[in-house]
């Protein structure tokens, strides 16, 4: 079923210059990029897009990662998008993720993860509307 996915090429992406390279993983496989914005999170929008999050020991420098800079925030569409895209992304900490996918191939850190993308379609729907109201 082609369905979307929210997904985030986070600040430390775009500080190392490899928003080229993650976006076009996901174009070569074939991905629909219906939206992209270069936004920088503010607190709020922080807050609520890691609503799961906010009361974990690991949520202020989290924060204070994903409100540092640019990031480019994507609408992805395709034929099984969420689970597509969390297979390229790979696990969260760069330094477990397979080799091949995103993460491991490209990053060391289990907080500086280069990429956010929905886990599933109720959390795809819920970041859509945060991220994205009008689409
Ligand atoms: P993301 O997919 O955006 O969802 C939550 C984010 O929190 C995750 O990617 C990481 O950036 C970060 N994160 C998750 N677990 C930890 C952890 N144990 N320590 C530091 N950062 C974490």
């Amino acid at each position: 079923t082609t369905e979307r996915s929210l997904v985030l090429i986070k600040p430390d992406a775009v500080r190392r210059g490899l928003l080229g390279e993650i976006l076009s993983r996901f174009e070569r496989k074939g991905l629909i990029v219906e939206a992209l914005e270069l936004r920088t999170m503010d607190e709020s929008l922080a807050d609520a897009h890691y609503a799961e999050h906010v009361d974990k020991a690991f949520y202020p420098p989290l924060k204070e990662f994903m409100t540092s800079g640019p990031l480019a925030a994507l609408v992805l569409t395709g034929d099984s998008v969420i689970e597509v895209v969390r297979a390229m992304i790979g696990a969260t900490d760069g330094r477990k993720a397979a080799a091949g996918t995103i993460r491991g191939d490209l990053s060391l850190s289990n907080r500086e993860n280069l990429v956010h993308a929905s886990d599933s379609p109720e959390s795809a729907e819920r970041e859509l509307a945060l991220w994205f109201p009008k689409l």
